[in-house]
């Protein structure tokens, strides 16, 4: 177990990785072969239609690995919400017992169904000062995602190198670094910026097990670290996602005076983001990315990726890095 760190200790996992919730992702597929890799694997759960399917999908999961798995929650700021608390339901009923969440503030009603559960909640916020008031709400561990990430960046544009260590030096319980993460170097980074480990999304869709047509794995190759776009930026909601030419359009849509959400609402609908990934038509919609696209060079199998980080993040941590400090 060459990195052993708060988080792998509190999550009981064997790599300080965590595979970030990922709507139309995070399928039991992938998220037991994360954890079978020694990582921690988490489902979406909006990605099930129902409550009752991700139950079914918790099962599904349970019986592909032995190893510990989490689920994600998302509150999202919709006019229709779904029902978070039957999804919450179905969480504690299946017996999980780590939830990543995000989204907006409204999110605490969930830590409150899960905390007397004995479930462990991993928050994932863009901030310090979110991440403070999350702790102080009584979370067990923060993921924060630095302006490179795939998904919501949030609206301050602080990257991992400076919100990392910032975040390090205020919040005291365990801290996931997250967004722009592929590969064994970023590992170090992170963990010498103070994090007890990272969460990566766009690395892990570029797998064999990720359940997207080989067309966008493909585009996560091809697009280097210029690659995404960030839309929805006049609407204060920023989200970074693959740079296409219907995410360009996007972008121009909204830089128009007085534009709106309808203005796009037909290029970034979610059916259509779910159809992009199952059909490989690029023309269908948007695609969540993030700059680590730059990094992305392959798609191997999951485990092949988490043994060559931890093998990259060794080599640097014992060879690179010893040669380099010279010892009085
Ligand atoms: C395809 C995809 C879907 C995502 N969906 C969600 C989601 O539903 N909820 C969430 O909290 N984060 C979501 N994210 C963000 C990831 O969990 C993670 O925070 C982010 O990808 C980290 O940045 P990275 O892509 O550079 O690793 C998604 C990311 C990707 C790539």
């Amino acid at each position: 177990m060459p990195f052993k760190t708060r988080i792998t200790e509190m999550l009981g996992i064997e790599h300080p990785i965590v595979q970030g919730g990922m709507q139309g992702v995070g399928v039991a597929e992938l998220a037991s072969a994360v954890s079978n890799a020694g990582g921690l694997g988490i489902l979406t759960a909006l990605t099930q239609p129902t409550p009752q399917a991700l139950r079914a999908e918790i099962e599904r999961c349970r019986s592909m690995t032995d190893k510990p798995f989490a689920v994600n929650m998302t509150v999202f700021p919709t006019i229709n919400p779904p029902d978070y608390k039957a999804y919450a339901e179905a969480v504690i009923e299946g017996g999980v017992k780590i939830v990543e969440t995000a989204g907006t503030a409204a999110i605490a009603e969930i830590w409150e169904m899960l905390k007397p559960a004995g479930i462990k909640i991993l928050h994932k916020c863009t901030s310090v000062r979110h991440s403070l008031s999350a702790e102080r709400k009584g979370v067990d561990a923060i993921s924060i995602d630095g302006f490179e990430c795939a998904g919501h960046p949030g609206e301050d544009d602080i990257p991992g190198l400076i919100l990392i260590p910032c975040a390090a030096d205020k919040v005291k319980i365990p801290l996931i670094a997250s967004g722009g993460f592929g590969d064994g170097r970023g590992l170090v980074a992170a963990l010498a910026l103070g994090a007890d480990g990272i969460n990566m999304g766009t690395r892990f869709c570029a797998t064999v097990e990720a359940p997207i047509h080989p067309n966008v794995k493909q585009a996560y190759i091809d697009n280097d670290e210029r690659g995404t776009n960030l839309i929805f930026r006049s609407l204060k909601n920023t989200a970074r996602v693959g740079k296409s030419a219907v995410s360009d359009e996007v972008v121009r849509r909204l830089a128009q005076p007085g534009a709106k959400f309808a203005d796009v609402a037909d290029l970034v609908s979610g059916k259509h983001g779910r159809e992009l990934l199952q059909s490989g038509d690029l023309s269908k919609g948007v695609f969540w990315a993030s700059m680590v696209q730059g990094l992305i060079r392959d798609i191997p199998t999951v485990k092949e990726l988490i043994d060559r980080i931890i093998a990259e993040a060794e080599g640097i941590v014992d060879q690179r890095l010893a040669r380099m400090h010279i010892r009085a």
